[in-house]
C-alpha cells in the first residue's frame, strides 16, 4: 500500500472512529444453537463485521447453546433490554406473534429453495413490522434451518405408526396443533433436551432438521428416518427495541443492514447443504422413508382449518408461494 492510500485509509479509520465513539456499543447477541451450528457461525461473522464497519467502535459478544437461558428467557431479556440481541426461531416469536404462525402452513414450501424465496419476500419482510409494538423487538430480516423431517427409534410406514407416539417439537403451537392432528403424542422440549431424551427412550421420535439429524447423530438411537420435508424453520434477527430506541439512526442503519445480511445468508447455507446432509443420513443404512404431504391425510386439512381463524397472513403466504414456485 502507497503511503498517500495509508494516510487516507488512516484518516478514514480515525474518522470512523471519532464518530461512532460516541455511540460505543458492546452489544451482547444470544442464541440456542450450539457453537458449530450454520446459526452461530452467522452470528459471530455479524459481529466480525459490525466491529469492522464502525471501525472497532462496537462489537458483539456471541452466547450460544442457551448460555443466556432458553429462548422464553431471551425474548423477555429482550424486552426489558437486558439482552441486546438474538437469532431466534421465528417458532418462539410466534408464541407471543401467532401471525408467524403461518409460515408453519404443512407444506407451505415445495423445498428448500421455495422456503427461501418465500423468506425473501415482501409478504414475509412486512410480517415483521408489528414486532416492536406487540413484542418488544425489532425483527431486522429472516434466516433459517432445513425443512423437518421425522426420526423414530421404532418403525414407521404410515402415518397411523405415530399414532399415540411420544414426539418431541419444538415448544410452539403450530407444530403442537399439527400432531395433534396426526395423532402423535407431541411432547414440547427444548433442543440441548433431544439427544438425551432419544437415547434414553423418553421419546419414541423427534421431529428435527437434516442438519442436526446428521451433526449431532441423532440417527444413532432411530431405526427409520421420514424425510417428509412437511414445514420449513424460519428464524430471525432481533434487536430489543429498547436498545433500538437508544441507537443513533446510522447505527440503527448499519445494524439492521449487516444483521440482515448474515441472518439471511443462513438462506443460502442451508440450501446449498441440505441435500448432502439427507443423503449422509440415508447412507446411515437406517430405515429411510421419503413421504409427501399424502402421508399426513387429513392431518394438513385440519391444521389449515385452525391456523386460518388464528393468521390472516395465511393466504398472502400462500399467494407468494405460488408466486415464487
Ligand atoms: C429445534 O428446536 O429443533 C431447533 C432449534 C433451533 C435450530 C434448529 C432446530
Amino acid at each position: 500500500m502507497s503511503y498517500f492510500r495509508k494516510i487516507v485509509v488512516s484518516a478514514a479509520t480515525l474518522l470512523a472512529l471519532t464518530s461512532w465513539s460516541a455511540q460505543a456499543k458492546e452489544f451482547r447477541l444470544g442464541l440456542i444453537t450450539p457453537p458449530p451450528h450454520i446459526w452461530t457461525k452467522a452470528a459471530e461473522a455479524f459481529g466480525e463485521e459490525l466491529s469492522e464497519a464502525s471501525g472497532g467502535a462496537h462489537s458483539v459478544s456471541v452466547f450460544p447453546a442457551r448460555q443466556l437461558g432458553n429462548e422464553a428467557e431471551m425474548l423477555q431479556q429482550l424486552q426489558t433490554g437486558a439482552l441486546d440481541m438474538a437469532f431466534m426461531t421465528v417458532a418462539e416469536v410466534s408464541n407471543r406473534a401467532p401471525e408467524l404462525g403461518a409460515f408453519y402452513a404443512p407444506y407451505l414450501a415445495d423445498d428448500i429453495g421455495h422456503a427461501g424465496r418465500i423468506l425473501r419476500s415482501d409478504t414475509a419482510k412486512s410480517m415483521l413490522e408489528p414486532l416492536p409494538g406487540q413484542v418488544g423487538v425489532v425483527g431486522v430480516g429472516y434466516g433459517m434451518a432445513g425443512l423437518r423431517q421425522i426420526v423414530s427409534r421404532g418403525e414407521i410406514n404410515s402415518s397411523e405408526d405415530l399414532s399415540g407416539l411420544k414426539l418431541r417439537i419444538t415448544p410452539f403451537t403450530p407444530i403442537l396443533d399439527f400432531y395433534n392432528a396426526v395423532g402423535a403424542a407431541p411432547t414440547p422440549m427444548p433442543l440441548p433436551a433431544v439427544y438425551d431424551a432419544l437415547a434414553n427412550g423418553q421419546v419414541d421420535a423427534i421431529d428435527m432438521d437434516a442438519e442436526l439429524i446428521w451433526v449431532l447423530k441423532y440417527y444413532d438411537h432411530a431405526d427409520t428416518i421420514v424425510q417428509s420435508d412437511h414445514m420449513m424453520f424460519p428464524m430471525v434477527g432481533l434487536v430489543s427495541a429498547k436498545v433500538w430506541a437508544g441507537l443513533s439512526d446510522d447505527d440503527r442503519a448499519m445494524v439492521a443492514e449487516l444483521m440482515a445480511k448474515h441472518v439471511d445468508s443462513t438462506i443460502d447455507s442451508y440450501v446449498e447443504k441440505e441435500a448432502g446432509w439427507l443423503e449422509q443420513i440415508e447412507g446411515t443404512g437406517k430405515a429411510y422413508k421419503k413421504v409427501d404431504a399424502s402421508f399426513f391425510g387429513d392431518a394438513i386439512g385440519e391444521w389449515n382449518a385452525i391456523w386460518s381463524e388464528k393468521t390472516s397472513s395465511l393466504d398472502a403466504l400462500r399467494e407468494t408461494a405460488a408466486s415464487t414456485q
